[in-house]
Formats: structure tokens, C-alpha cells, sequence
């Protein structure tokens, strides 16, 4: 008989067909309680303005209203911010267009959303500042600066036989999921809360809402089912929506749904950074980088929220898979008045990624060579060049091998010479082509989030298990990755495991689903638990069959130990009648890490995700216009647990970053009013903005050298760095403009105005 593993197998979602029959619960479908109330929530028309006046006597008055809050019915802590202060719930002074400042319950939806236009608030309007470069000129900061170092680049550079100076801008982004910011909270006995939210870190908004309160955590229960698609806008930025929504229930003794509409979500929430680089860059003939100065800045909004590790993790990875031997970086955290900026999947990295891959272009085009070659001169090595800046070895090194494979399955060579042909014989339609690798570390940078908790039964009746572990399932299949661990290391089948709702009361203190590493985390932490009830089992059979230190086979449904084999079944219920405990916690701590924030020294990360792109695009000069013809990705996802989902990573993250560095922009005004606020304004990649020709592939030989479940390597964020060799392509489509003899200044994102600017400009310096 075949045995039936469940692992290193493609399965669908353990959701999908609920996902696709319109049946999966997200919060907002949640079946009600009689005399649930809604919320919504008046924010700041202001930028910057001390508030004079906020008279709601219309809102209170406003057709189907039960109840408004404000700052003065905030018992504790009136403040969201994870690390730091800095993220009012309701602010006394307004810094940003969009902050919240108050918010009412109604009977329905529309009549709550409707009386908050009621609201007269007088402001005494105050300059915002809203651009990287006016904060860094008034030094408008919200964490100090800092500088990392290794070697002496200054000395490099000056020293080089080649040198480059320039600037780069990375815009920001919004993360768009299908499933907007939502809350809903049942009052319970005691002053007691149960909230469910849409949050990728339950036990943080746990955390915050009994500081609000002045409460015990042990008093509000936080409980997550799935979210639809998070991508970061709900690590921290799901707190106010929460917070707000269990305000309104403790007035009103009602339950309380808040699900904003997408408006009022993309105003009120924070995105990616966007960060400015400066560069200055010494390197030899052969294109080999050997000194570089970075000054880095990055626009976090009003407050640090997550933007202190978001700026670490950059400077983290200015070196994405390139040796670097002498490097200097200044690093500013802009404070503008917009709203505070956030994770994204990603996490800073990619735009850290996109300065260096930027100056390797520059390089490439300055010494006119094929950009792939210069790339390839800089990579990190195994033996020698393999320390990165912050003193970290590289031990798992697979990206020569990746892009050996990749360059030679994707035709690169003789597609460049095509394209060359191609560009000689068309006026105005253009085609590029560009390759660029990926290399992303693995863990939170804060060293006690590296943690994970799992509760684990087995049901003695009929042997299904039940599983409640710390991650959030959003869409990144985490819930099916564990199902099949446990199911792989039970021996039973897969249909046998339910992995329900995370919840604070089941699983307590834990990390947000973040870093891309959920599954990794949890995942140990599940196979932690069932080794505890593997043990209990053990024992018992060994006590009562006088059986040697034998562990027990789990396949196929039966369990064999030396001398004796039982059905799954009928051992779990033997146990049960001979008292012998079938459930049980698990924990995990991430080994090896270890990482000095001051000195920027150690090992951050227990392992790297490598990865990479071969992309061919075509642009039209006349409009601007571009289209992704084909993109070949080769993705180590070390030994897959479930290939299927990967690939969807793969290939979802991709898309995700080329619309980041091409069709979408975030647009704020003078005064700080953000308008791309909408559908109509702000432009996310639709089905027809896939690649034409699309081959996402998993690097056969992948393994993760690590211990880390299966022997597998994530792929939540690394996939989206992927799509650099977008951008690149469009800028080695517009350097066909000038035969390839001038390096075009384009910044990102892509869009049909900066293609046809950068043109401009370029037809200008030949
Ligand atoms: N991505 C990467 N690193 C992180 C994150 C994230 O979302 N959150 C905290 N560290
Ligand atoms: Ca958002």
C-alpha cells in the first residue's frame, strides 16, 4: 500500500473551497447577537491643526446614533503604538488628514457613517511637513538617526578606479487586501471583552486594549480566524480599529461591529515607507563594487509605529546577495504629518534592496555591460566574500547555482540578443530584459519575538485532533502547512486534523504573523506538542507491554513500537481509559540567533531565502505604457511542505512588487491630503497585468541547511523582491533609447509619466 505522507505534497487551502463558495467567516461575517450596534469613525480634515472644537451636537442628535466616544471616555492608556508612544487613539492635536478623533455607534452601518459627517470641528491649521526631503531639512525625526559602518568606504571609494554618484526614490504602497480593517466586540460578564479582529497580531491588540481600559490582559480575549490577505496593514495598524470598536461596546453595553469602508481605510491607516537614497560608489573594471556611502531616508508618517525595525531590517539587507567590503550608511526616520507608515510584506528590505540594485544598474549601463554579468561579479561567494556587513558568515549560499539554472532555463542570452534586434527595428514600442537575485534573512531582528506556543489534542472517541497554535492564517496557508505536519507526524490522514481560530485564551503572548515566519515558528512549536503526547503515549506502552525505549512508528494510520502495533485509533483510546493525558502545549525558541542592536553586529538571522528573476517587458514611448511580456522565477523554498502554496506565493508576490514598482503611487498633497484614496485613484495590478508567460519554479535542490520544520524555507516576503527585474527590464528598455550608451534616471514606482519623463530626460543627455 502507498503510503500516504501528507507532506511534500501539493494540497489546496484547507479553505479554498469555502473561499470560493462565499462560506469562510471573516469578521465581519460573524453572526451577530440581537441589539448589535456599528460604528464609524470622524477623522481630521487637517494635516497639522491644534483641534479648537469638536462640537458633535448633530452627530448626537444624527438619525439612528446610540452613542459617541472621544479622548474623555478613554479610562487608560489613550495610545495604540506598539513600541512607543505616538499613535493616539484620539489625539489632542491632529498630525495627520485622516487621524481619528472620534467615533459613534448606530443602529446600522450607513446611519453611523452618515452621523459623523454631522460633526463641526474648528482647527487652527498649523504647516505640515509632508516629503522626505522638507523633514530631513528641518531634521523632523521620529527616532534618532544612525550610522552603520564596516571598512572604510570614504578611503574606497576615493581610491577607486571607477566612481558614481546619485539618488534614488522608492515610492510607498498600499497594501489594498481584499478584506478591509474590521472589529467586532461582544461585552461579556465581569467588564470582560471578546473581540475578534482582522489583526496579523492578536495578542499585541489583547495587550493594547486592556491598557486602554486599564484592565487585565486576562479580562479581554482576542480571536482571529483568517484574514483576507493582510500583506502588514494589520501587525500593528488593526490596533485603533479594535481598540475604538471595544470603546464603543464598553459605553453602550452592546455589541459592536466597526468595519470601515475602503475610503476611510486607506485614508486613516499608514503604508509602505518610500525611502530616498543618496549614493556614492567606488568600483573596479570588472564592475566589482569595493566602497559605498548610503545616506538612507525613509518617510514613517507621525509616529515610529514599526519604522525603527523597518529601517533596521533595510540596513540589513543594502547588501541583498553582494559581497561588500567597505560600506558607510546613514539612515533617517522622516517624521511627516501623514499617517504612520508600517510594515509591508517585505519590511524595508526590498526597498534596500532596490538602492543597491539601482547602483549595480548604474554601474552596468555606465561600464556598458550586460547588467546579469556585473550582478554576478558582486555575489556574495562560499569560501571567501562571504561576511556580510553586519559580520554575519553565510553558510547556506545558493545563488550562483540559482542564477546558473535560471539564466540558462530562461533563454536570457539569446532573448537579450533578440531584444537588441527587436529595439534596431521599432521606433517606438521597446523591450527590456533584466535578471536580479533575491537573498532575504529569516527571523524577527528583535531576538525574544523569535518565539512560538501550540496547544495540541487528540480526541480519545475517535483519534481527531485538534490544533491552536500562535500564527494567523491570511492567506499564507499556514494552517494547511501545520495540518500536514501534524498529520505526517501522527501517521493519520489529513482530513483527521482541524486547526481552529487563533485565539489569546488557547495560545497566549504570542509574536505577530510576521518576518515570513509563521509557519516556520509555529509549525515547531505544534511538532513540539505532539512529541509530548508521542512521549506520554511511549511510556504508558512501555509500562504496560514491558516494551525498550521505543518512540513508536506513526504511518498509515497505525503506530508501531518494538514488538507491537496498534491502530491510531485504538491506541488513543486505550491511553484514554488507562488515564493518560492526550493533550498538550508546545514551545519554540528560534536557536542560533543573536544580534548586538548598538554595535550592528551578530546573527541576525537563522537563515537566507535566495531567489531570483529573469523579466522582459515592453514599454510604448509614445504613452508611456508598459506590459510584463514574461518573468522566469527560481525560488529556493528549501524542502516545500506544500509546493502548491509556495508557487502561489511565488507568483502573488511578484505581482505584488511589480505593481509597487510600477502602476502603483501614493499621492499626497502639499497639504498633506492623500488622494489615491480609492479604486478609481489608485491603481493595483488586475489579472490582465499578469506576465503574459509566467514560469514560477521552486529550486529542486533547495534544502534549508538549518533544523527548521521539513527541512523547508518560507516564502512569505522574499518573493516580492522578485520583481526588481521589472523595474529593471522598463530601464533597460528606455537605455535602448539612447543604445544602451547612457544610464536613465528613473525612480520608482514605473508609471506611464516617470517612463516618459525619464525618456525626456535621457533624449536630453545624448
Ligand atoms: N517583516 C519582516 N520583519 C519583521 C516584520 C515583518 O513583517 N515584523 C517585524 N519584523
Ligand atoms: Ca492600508
Amino acid at each position: 500500500m502507498k503510503q500516504e505522507t501528507f507532506i511534500n505534497e501539493n494540497r489546496p487551502h484547507e479553505s479554498a473551497i469555502k473561499h470560493v463558495t462565499g462560506k469562510a467567516y471573516y469578521t465581519d461575517d460573524i453572526p451577530e447577537p440581537p441589539g448589535t450596534l456599528y460604528g464609524a469613525i470622524g477623522w481630521s480634515k487637517k494635516a497639522h491643526a491644534i483641534i479648537k472644537k469638536i462640537n458633535l451636537d448633530k452627530v448626537f442628535k444624527s438619525e439612528g446614533v446610540v452613542a459617541v466616544v472621544t479622548s474623555d471616555d478613554i479610562p487608560g492608556r489613550n495610545d495604540v503604538g506598539p513600541v512607543y508612544d505616538g499613535d493616539p487613539i484620539f489625539p489632542k492635536k491632529a498630525e495627520y488628514y485622516g487621524q481619528p478623533l472620534f467615533a459613534v455607534a448606530a443602529t446600522t452601518t450607513e446611519l453611523a457613517r452618515k452621523a459623523v459627517l454631522a460633526a463641526k470641528i474648528s482647527y487652527k491649521t498649523l504647516k505640515p511637513i509632508t516629503t522626505i526631503k522638507e523633514a530631513l531639512k528641518k531634521k523632523s525625526f521620529v527616532l534618532k538617526e544612525r550610522v552603520i559602518k564596516k571598512g572604510e568606504a570614504l578611503k574606497a571609494i576615493e581610491s577607486s578606479v571607477h566612481r558614481l554618484k546619485g539618488n534614488f526614490t522608492t515610492g510607498s504602497q498600499e497594501h489594498f487586501a481584499l478584506e478591509g480593517q474590521s472589529a467586532f466586540v461582544i461585552p461579556q460578564e465581569d467588564n470582560d471583552f471578546k473581540v475578534f479582529s482582522k489583526t496579523q497580531h492578536p495578542s499585541e491588540t489583547q495587550q493594547i486594549i486592556a491598557k486602554m481600559l486599564n484592565q487585565k490582559s486576562n479580562s479581554i480575549t482576542v480571536e482571529t480566524r483568517r484574514l483576507g490577505g493582510s500583506f502588514g496593514s494589520t501587525e500593528t495598524q488593526s490596533f485603533i480599529f479594535a481598540a475604538i470598536c471595544t470603546l464603543l461596546a464598553k459605553k453602550t453595553k452592546r455589541a459592536i461591529k466597526l468595519r470601515v469602508d475602503r475610503d476611510d481605510d486607506i485614508i486613516i491607516t499608514g503604508k509602505r515607507h518610500d525611502f530616498y537614497s543618496e549614493y556614492s560608489v567606488g568600483f573596479d573594471e570588472l564592475g566589482v563594487i569595493t566602497g559605498l556611502k548610503l545616506k538612507l531616508a525613509s518617510r514613517c508618517g507621525i509616529s515610529p509605529d514599526l519604522s525603527g525595525a523597518i529601517n533596521e531590517r533595510a540596513l540589513l539587507h543594502v547588501d541583498n546577495a553582494y559581497y561588500l567590503e567597505n560600506v558607510l550608511v546613514e539612515n533617517y526616520l522622516c517624521k511627516t504629518n501623514t499617517a504612520s507608515n508600517t510594515a509591508f510584506r517585505g519590511f524595508g528590505a526590498n526597498q534596500a534592496m532596490m538602492v543597491i540594485e539601482n547602483i549595480i544598474d548604474h554601474i552596468a549601463t555606465t561600464l556598458n555591460k550586460d547588467s546579469a554579468e556585473i550582478r554576478r561579479r558582486n555575489f556574495y561567494q562560499k569560501k571567501k566574500k562571504n561576511i556580510t556587513h553586519y559580520n554575519m558568515k553565510i553558510e547556506d549560499n545558493v545563488i550562483q547555482e540559482i542564477y546558473d539554472q535560471l539564466i540558462k532555463s530562461s533563454n536570457y542570452k539569446s532573448r537579450q540578443l533578440s531584444i537588441k534586434k527587436f529595439n534596431s527595428e521599432n521606433k517606438y514600442i521597446k523591450k527590456g530584459i533584466c535578471f536580479t537575485p533575491v537573498k532575504f534573512g529569516i527571523s524577527f531582528t528583535t531576538w525574544h519575538l523569535n518565539q512560538a506556543g501550540s496547544l495540541v489534542h487528540i480526541y480519545y472517541n475517535d483519534g481527531s485532533v485538534h490544533v491552536n497554535h500562535g500564527g494567523v492564517e491570511m492567506g499564507n496557508g499556514v494552517h494547511t502547512k501545520i495540518a500536514q505536519l501534524t498529520a505526517h507526524a501522527l501517521g493519520i490522514n489529513f482530513s483527521k486534523i482541524k486547526v481552529s481560530a487563533t485565539t489569546t485564551d488557547k495560545v497566549p503572548n504570542t509574536s505577530a504573523s510576521a518576518a515570513s515566519s509563521t509557519t516556520d515558528l509555529n509549525g515547531a512549536a505544534t511538532l513540539n506538542a505532539i512529541s509530548k503526547i508521542k512521549m506520554n503515549l511511549a511510556a504508558y506502552v512501555k509500562r504496560k507491554y514491558k516494551i525498550k525505549n521505543s518512540e513508536g512508528i506513526y504511518e498509515n494510520g497505525m503506530v508501531k513500537f518494538k514488538g507491537k502495533t496498534f491502530k491510531f485509533n485504538k491506541l488513543i483510546k486505550e491511553a484514554y481509559l488507562n488515564r493518560v493525558s492526550l493533550s498538550s502545549t508546545g514551545f519554540y525558541t528560534t536557536p542560533k540567533i543573536h544580534f548586538d542592536k548598538k554595535t550592528f553586529k551578530g546573527r541576525p538571522f537563522l537563515y537566507f531565502c535566495y531567489s531570483a528573476a529573469v523579466s522582459e517587458v515592453m514599454i510604448d514611448t509614445l504613452t508611456g505604457e508598459n506590459k510584463i511580456l514574461r518573468a522566469d522565477i527560481l525560488h529556493d523554498a528549501g524542502r516545500a511542505i506544500n509546493p502548491a502554496i509556495e508557487t502561489g506565493q511565488i507568483e502573488g508576490g511578484f505581482v505584488q512588487g511589480a505593481g509597487w514598482l510600477g502602476c502603483e503611487e501614493v499621492v499626497w498633497k502639499t497639504n498633506g491630503q492623500i488622494t489615491t484614496h480609492s479604486p478609481s485613484t489608485y491603481k493595483i495590478p488586475a489579472v490582465s497585468d499578469m506576465p503574459e508567460k509566467f514560469n514560477a519554479e521552486i529550486f529542486k535542490k533547495g534544502i534549508n541547511i538549518e533544523n527548521v520544520i521539513n527541512k523547508s524555507k518560507t516564502t512569505g516576503e522574499p518573493p516580492l523582491m522578485n520583481a526588481m527585474s521589472v523595474f529593471f527590464a522598463i530601464k533597460n528598455a528606455i537605455a535602448s533609447i539612447g543604445n544602451y550608451t547612457a544610464n536613465p534616471k528613473l525612480d520608482a514606482p514605473a508609471t506611464p509619466e516617470k517612463i516618459l519623463m525619464s525618456i525626456k530626460n535621457l533624449k536630453r543627455k545624448i
